[in-house]
């Protein structure tokens, strides 16, 4: 059953590992990590050598499989790892977990919506207002009764694809947004508009686009209290977010009343889309660790170039340092080889397409 083998591996698990660490205090020479810690390759070797974090996440994502409702939705930063060590995984969890060897179950359910949704993405709402009014102003221009599809490419936990959605809420014409990420995970949290509202057994299934389970877990959740995770994770967010900003990042937008809003979970790449799109919108993704070399450019434009409707609006904004912004460029300069008009303002590049372009 479910249930038997998930606590059978977590105890399995726990055993394993937390021998492994009273071998490595006993033997291993200080400093041990504690969150701050400058990691050096000396510290790396050490925690190496008696904990190998190959090993570690293996074990790991046997537990999440048991949680899990498929082996695709381990999250991507498990499966093909570049932690270089058990500390540089520890990095990225938020404080309640991370430096812990051993699981309960609340913890490793924490630890996968935290690896499949680092707090590094930023993900929120009010990152980019420019993006907003600038869909005000086109859509005021269009005829009032054209049907205006939307996809928000890299959504994440898609708070941005919520505030468009509401935006378009506003207009006459019916608008139908969806909002697609590479991690189910992800696009669960985002179906369900969580953090903060909380996952619920009786959430619906989405309509029309994709198919995001309602419920995420193949093991009971009554074992697990996902209450105390939620606050766990907005008080991570919260301190993320200094109070006086306009909207704070646990801070979920409303559901739209008339658009209808779905999400996806898969690779941007591959996403096909049965008509054509009047709004596309890639935001934090293009130019950043993900997306960057001109292989992935010219099949982003492909992809780009058969969806976009005559007439549409491709929306590119993030909020990258400096290192990632020449590659950023590099897709511009494709961009306007191939005939597009770009205006920058803010955070955003606004590309629009003509019917000739697109042939
Ligand atoms: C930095 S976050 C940006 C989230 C949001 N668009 C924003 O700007 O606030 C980048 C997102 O893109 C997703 N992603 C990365 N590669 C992707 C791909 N090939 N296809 C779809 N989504 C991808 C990641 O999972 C992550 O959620």
């Amino acid at each position: 059953m479910a249930r038997n083998s998930f606590y059978t591996t977590l105890e399995r698990v726990n055993r394993k590992w937390s021998e492994r660490y009273v071998t490595f205090r006993t033997h291993a020479v200080p400093p041990w990590w504690a969150p701050g810690l400058i990691l050096t390759d000396e510290i790396r070797s050490n925690y190496e050598r008696y904990l190998p974090v190959s090993e570690f996440i293996h074990d790991f994502t046997k537990i999440l499989s048991e949680l899990l409702p498929s082996p695709g939705w381990i999250p991507q930063a498990l499966r093909g790892s570049n932690f270089r060590s058990l500390p540089d995984l520890w990095e990225s969890l938020p404080e309640p977990i991370s430096g812990k060897v051993t699981w309960t179950g609340e913890a490793a359910w924490l630890a996968a919506f935290a690896i499949a949704s680092p707090e590094r993405n930023g993900t929120r709402a009010g990152r980019y207002p420019e993006q907003l009014e600038y869909i005000s102003g086109w859509q005021r221009k269009r005829r009032a009764l054209d049907l205006v599809v939307t996809i928000d490419y890299g959504c994440g936990t898609g708070q941005g694809t919520y505030e468009i959605a509401n935006l378009l809420d506003k207009f006459p014409n019916p608008g139908t947004v969806i909002g697609v990420t590479r991690e189910p995970i992800e696009a669960w949290m985002a179906a369900n508009r969580w953090p903060p509202r909380l996952i619920s057994a009786s959430a619906n299934p989405l309509r029309g686009f994709g198919t995001v389970p309602p419920v995420l877990s193949k093991t009971p959740l009554e074992k697990v209290d996902l209450d105390r995770i939620r606050k766990l994770l907005e008080r991570n967010l919260a301190k993320e977010a200094p109070g006086d900003r306009e909207y704070p990042a646990d801070r979920f937008p409303e559901k739209p009343e008339k658009t209808q809003i779905g999400f996806v979970a898969g690779d941007m790449r591959e996403f096909q889309v049965a008509q054509p799109v009047e709004i596309i919108l890639c935001n934090g993704l293009i130019g950043g660790p993900n997306l960057f070399s001109d292989q992935d450019y010219l099949r982003l434009w492909k992809v780009i170039e058969t969806q976009l409707a005559p007439g549409g609006l491709l929306i590119l904004g993030n909020h990258f340092h400096d290192g990632f912004k020449k590659r950023e460029h590099r897709f511009h300069e494709m961009g306007k080889n191939r005939g597009y008009k770009l205006e920058a303002i803010g955070q955003s590049y606004f590309y629009t397409a003509s019917s000739t372009i697109l042939g």
